[in-house]
């Protein structure tokens, strides 16, 4: 509350390009795009007319039971992007849901193929994957995850890569240990391709993602 008062939010007007315009006509420049929402601009025309043209012909259906053009045209465009390597879009409404879902179809991959053991997930130290209870579970950021503590499911921290470090030998070699030691219990890894943002921007090369994807194959 202390900083509430000391630091009162700012009451935005309206947002232009990238420009965001408080009730008393001062500007700002929203450099972090809103929390990287409004990367293409804010009020952008072409998406305006978009959102309003699609509201005007059909606002929201449920995609349980029912589909429709749009959906199927993103899924489409989405698949195309992967080289039709990845065939099938589940939809989210953020990314935290993305996360979840994600855990939750991995889990039930396994159980499928009988290999109910496996209960634990791994993600890379310092990395964010959002915060709602399994993203935030995945999440090794402790400002964050420090008061759900006890909430939490208890996830393999590996080391993480860093090419400023030149450290992916490393990493991948305690992913190769934790795989030998406890794979058994491994449901899956998740790892934010090529730049962990929460990490401090910490990059890995594409050979890192191979490498991986060659060690957790096997
Ligand atoms: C890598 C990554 N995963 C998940 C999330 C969570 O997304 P959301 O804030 O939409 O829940 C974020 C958000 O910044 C992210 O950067």
């Amino acid at each position: 509350m202390a900083r509430l008062q000391s630091c009162p939010p700012l009451a935005i007007r309206s947002g232009h390009d990238g420009w965001l315009i408080d009730e008393s006509g001062r500007r700002y420049f929203d450099s972090v795009s809103s929390w990287w929402v409004n990367i293409l601009g804010h009020t952008n025309r072409r998406i305006t007319e978009a959102i309003v043209n699609q509201a005007n012909e059909l606002s929201h259906v449920m995609l349980g039971g029912c589909t429709h053009e749009p959906a199927v045209k993103l899924a489409e465009r989405l698949s195309l992007r992967t080289g039709k390597h990845l065939g099938h879009v589940f939809f989210a409404s953020d990314g935290s849901s993305a996360v979840e879902i994600a855990l939750k179809q991995c889990f039930h991959a396994k159980a499928i193929q009988g290999q109910t053991a496996r209960t634990r997930f791994a993600c890379l130290r310092n990395s964010y994957h959002g915060e709602t209870i399994g993203a935030l579970s995945v999440t090794d950021v402790p400002l964050f995850q420090d008061s759900y503590r006890p909430l939490l499911n208890d996830t393999f921290i590996i080391d993480s890569p860093d090419t400023r470090l030149d450290n992916e030998d490393a990493a991948l070699k305690a992913l190769a240990d934790l795989l030998e030691k406890q794979g058994h219990q491994l449901c899956a890894l998740i790892i934010e391709p090529r730049v962990q943002c929460g990490g401090g921007m910490s990059m890995h090369s594409s050979d890192y993602l191979r490498r991986v994807r060659e060690l957790t194959r096997q």
